[in-house]
């Protein structure tokens, strides 16, 4: 089973980072393949919304790294794993910017009616800090990697998000983190 998970904060080592690591490192140690993209890291351009992958299948941009090292990982995965902070209700603009390249799978799936991942069963999960309480802190980030994992053929299975986390190393001290993580590493 290969596990990827994609890392959206530019944060070295932070609270996101903090609940991936113990994801991956918990898959890991249960056999499974695993690999961690950094968004930040990857050099992309934005969707333009030139429509060529709703004629041809494709992207115009098909040397940057969303069409050679994104995509191939997102299309190999079986877990996928979204380690995200919250940035103004939603996910930082590296991520974004890489789902909005999805439009790609989304295309062939809903207008090239493509099965190409006919028979697999894959599952989506997000993992998200923010700083406040707001009861809808969450929502924006929940519904753009419902729509994310849709397109991939990913079914979006489970989230844990965390309220009140804001300084660096927060999360390492939150009283279920740990718990909750062991508990859905168990789970796979
Ligand atoms: C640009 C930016 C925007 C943010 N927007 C929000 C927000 O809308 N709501 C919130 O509760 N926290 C917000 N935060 C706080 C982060 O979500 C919080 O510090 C989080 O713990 C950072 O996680 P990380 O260590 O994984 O980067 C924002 C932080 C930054 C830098």
């Amino acid at each position: 089973m290969n596990v990827l998970g994609i890392n959206a904060s530019p944060r070295k080592k932070g609270n996101s980072h903090h609940l991936m690591s113990l994801f991956m490192e918990g898959m890991h140690e249960k056999g499974y393949n695993t690999q961690i993209l950094d968004a930040m890291q990857l050099n992309i351009k934005s969707c333009i919304g030139c429509g060529n992958c709703e004629r041809k299948g494709d992207c115009i941009f098909d040397k940057d790294d969303f069409t050679t090292i994104f995509l191939p990982a997102v299309m190999k995965a079986d877990i996928i794993v979204l380690a995200s902070p919250v940035y103004f209700y939603g996910f930082p603009a590296d991520l974004k910017a890489l789902i909005d390249r999805v439009q790609v799978l989304w295309s062939r799936k809903y207008v090239l009616k493509l099965d190409e991942f006919k028979g697999r069963n894959r599952k989506g999960i997000l993992l998200a800090v923010g700083a406040t309480q707001g009861k809808d802190l969450f929502d924006g980030m929940k519904l753009t990697a419902r729509y994310f994992f849709d397109a991939a053929d990913i079914c979006f299975t489970v989230d844990l998000c965390y309220r009140g986390v804001d300084q660096k190393g927060q999360m390492e001290k939150h009283p279920s983190g740990f718990s909750d993580i062991r508990k859905l590493v168990d789970s796979f």
